[in-house]
């Protein structure tokens, strides 16, 4: 984020404002993992396929992992576009690509998915967050989920109690903009309780800082 706490322009276009080194870290992070974890409309707006530099696969391989994290999109309604890049990256190579959606989804779109990824879709209305990490752990065998946001995701994770760490990068920009988002997103709600953070780590490189905070459990 911003030094003013901003994570996307008000446009919500994908704002590229930070180094390398914090893409490193990006992916440092996401080779850890055994999932990785997108809100649709970040997807869509970012067209990332959550892969991993050749290095960074070949340190999972040697630690006994998969080559790449499974990668996982969460979406309440499913009108997921299946030209986006993530679905045409070859699933031998970078893994498989689960869908957690709801029944919402149109059919066109289950259709051209089917053979692109594994869906997931729930007879709620909405998907259920708990249900997924639920499902992640029991038929994945996931211990470790890095989710890449966005915001609305992120808090309602956050909301759960179902964030144990944050990693956040501060990068030296001010946005302004009461329309741009912040990490919790552009809810003018109160979180229902303050989210308490301790900080485990801080590494300044250039003009940004990295942090690493725990996420007091509420559980
Ligand atoms: N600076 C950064 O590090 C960073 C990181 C990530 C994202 N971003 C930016 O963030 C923006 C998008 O973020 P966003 O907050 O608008 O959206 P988001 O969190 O990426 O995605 C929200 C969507 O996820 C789906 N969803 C399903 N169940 C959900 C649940 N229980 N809670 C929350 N979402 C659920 C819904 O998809 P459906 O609409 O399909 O139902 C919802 O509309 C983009 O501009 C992106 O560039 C920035």
């Amino acid at each position: 984020m911003t030094v003013d706490g901003k994570i996307t322009t008000r446009d919500f276009a994908p704002v590229d404002f930070t180094s390398p080194e914090d893409k490193r870290h990006l992916f440092r992070q996401r080779a850890l993992a055994d999932a990785v974890m997108i809100g649709h409309s970040t997807l869509k707006r970012d067209n990332v396929r959550l892969g991993l530099p050749d290095d960074l696969k070949e340190e999972r391989i040697k630690r006994g992992q998969t080559r790449g994290p499974l990668r996982v999109i969460v979406s309440n309604e499913g009108k997921i576009d299946n030209h986006l890049k993530i679905f045409r990256s070859d699933p031998a190579k970078m893994g498989p690509i689960l869908v957690f959606s709801t029944r919402r989804m149109p059919k066109e779109v289950r259709a051209a998915l089917a053979d692109k990824a594994i869906l997931h879709l729930s007879d709620q209305r909405d998907v259920d967050l708990v249900e997924i990490l639920r499902t992640l752990r029991r038929d994945y065998k996931v211990r470790r989920i890095a989710c890449e946001g966005g915001p609305i995701l992120f808090r309602s994770l956050l909301e759960l109690g179902l964030v144990d760490e944050l990693n956040l990068t501060i990068a030296p920009y001010l946005f302004g903009g009461v329309d741009a988002p912040t990490l919790t997103g552009l809810s003018k709600e109160f979180l229902p309780a303050s989210v308490h953070c301790v900080m485990k780590n801080m590494r300044v490189v250039g003009n940004e800082c990295f942090l690493t905070y725990r996420i007091r459990s509420r559980r």
